[in-house]
């Protein structure tokens, strides 16, 4: 748990910081979002005392931290920022090591939680650990970035607009892939951004600042229905209910399928025994999606070149991480209204349909 009592950041003539109280729970995503310039930095960077606060207290597990050595504070707190800041002439492993090799880790013990975390943030680590940041994409950089964050195991986190330098897809990847990671980890992460619809998919409860100020500290559900005032409802804007599809990932909502291989398509009775639904999804010996058939077809003296649609599964496929918001537009930017569910090698797990979308985002 992390405590701020009337906690107060002045520089010169501006006050950055105005009285801020605020509990940040143990194992929640805490979103703090506002217009830029309203304290959101500032409020990260004195709970791990980068800043040091005009006046009020912060505590740490109970501990006020001007209490506690700066060097063992920042130990137990993962700090992530935009553009990572990684070490340019140090390979992905080091930079992943560097809390590990202060705190004087083994070089096995080290190497071993390397491995684990890039494993963790999705990035193969014999393919990674040997890189230079230089070689890296936005969003395999940011990934390194949280993997290193997370090398000493900190029980608590702080993230300031880690995805905001991310294209909008791959934001929306990293955003998925961070939700899993932290259903594992259970960590207290305090998340920085001016991104609403992040806001709103990430958070377990969302602050909204305002000129130094709390202007609403709410589940996203409770800052969706009611805001606390006309700047939280201009901040939400329209189309709520499509904002809150993004709290719902795929997982949830789809359902398995039973696909046809390449080989049974051309056997009418196969077809004929799945033939309530309008069509099937075809997968090879290895249940690797390949397309789909009109389930009706009857004409099965073709070849399976000529009945087949092919799915090209990096544009229809999505994942089970995925938001339903994320499905939903694929669906309304592809035009059909079910997509093959798959795994990231491209076997296929199931589908998703506008109707089940549409079940969901019914629900209060
Ligand atoms: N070192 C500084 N000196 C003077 N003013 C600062 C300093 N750091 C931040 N500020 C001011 O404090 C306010 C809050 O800044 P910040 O916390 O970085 O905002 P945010 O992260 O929400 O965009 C801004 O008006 C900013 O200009
Ligand atoms: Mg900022």
């Amino acid at each position: 748990m992390i405590e701020l009592h009337g906690v107060t950041k002045k520089y010169a003539n501006q006050t950055a910081v105005d009285n801020l109280s605020l509990t940040i729970y143990e194992g929640e995503i805490t979103v703090i979002i506002g217009p830029s310039g309203c304290g959101k930095t500032t409020t990260l960077r004195m709970i791990n005392r980068l800043i040091n606060p005009t006046s009020g207290s912060i505590k740490v597990e109970g501990r006020d931290i001007k209490d506690t050595n700066v060097e063992s504070l920042r130990r137990g707190i993962g700090y992530v920022i935009q553009n990572v800041g990684l070490f340019p002439h140090m390979t992905v492993a080091r930079n992943i090591a560097t809390v590990p090799r202060l705190m004087g880790w083994s070089k096995e013990d080290r190497l071993k939680r390397v491995l684990e975390l890039l494993d963790l943030v999705g990035l193969n680590p014999e393919d990674y650990k040997d890189k230079f940041p230089a070689q890296l994409s936005g969003g395999e950089a940011q990934r390194i970035g949280v993997a290193r964050a997370l090398a000493a195991n900190p029980p608590i986190l702080l993230m300031d607009e880690p995805f905001g330098a991310v294209d909008p897809l791959n934001r929306e990847v990293l955003q998925g892939e961070f939700l899993k990671i932290q259903k594992k980890l259970k960590k207290t992460v305090v998340f920085v951004t001016h991104d609403l619809d992040e806001a709103i998919r990430m958070a377990d409860r969302i602050l909204v600042m305002k000129e130094g100020q709390v202007v609403q500290y709410d589940s996203p559900e409770e800052i969706l229905s009611h805001p606390a005032d006309n700047f939280v409802r201009d901040f939400v804007g329209t189309n709520r209910a499509l904002k809150r599809l993004s709290r719902f990932s795929v997982e949830e909502s789809y359902r398995k399928v039973s696909p046809v291989t390449e080989e049974a398509i051309l056997d009418k009775k196969m077809i004929k025994s799945l033939e309530k639904s309008e069509f099937l999804w075809v997968v090879d010996y290895k249940q690797m999606i390949k397309g789909w058939v009109q389930a009706e077809y009857s004409e099965m003296n073709k070849r399976i070149s000529e009945v087949m649609t092919i799915v090209p599964y990096n544009e229809l496929g999505v994942h089970i991480d995925d938001s339903l918001k994320e499905a939903l537009s694929k669906m309304l930017a592809q035009g059909v209204r079910t997509l093959p569910v798959i795994e990231k090698s491209g076997h296929l797990l199931g589908e998703i349909g506008l109707d089940d979308i549409q079940r969901r985002s019914g629900k209060e």
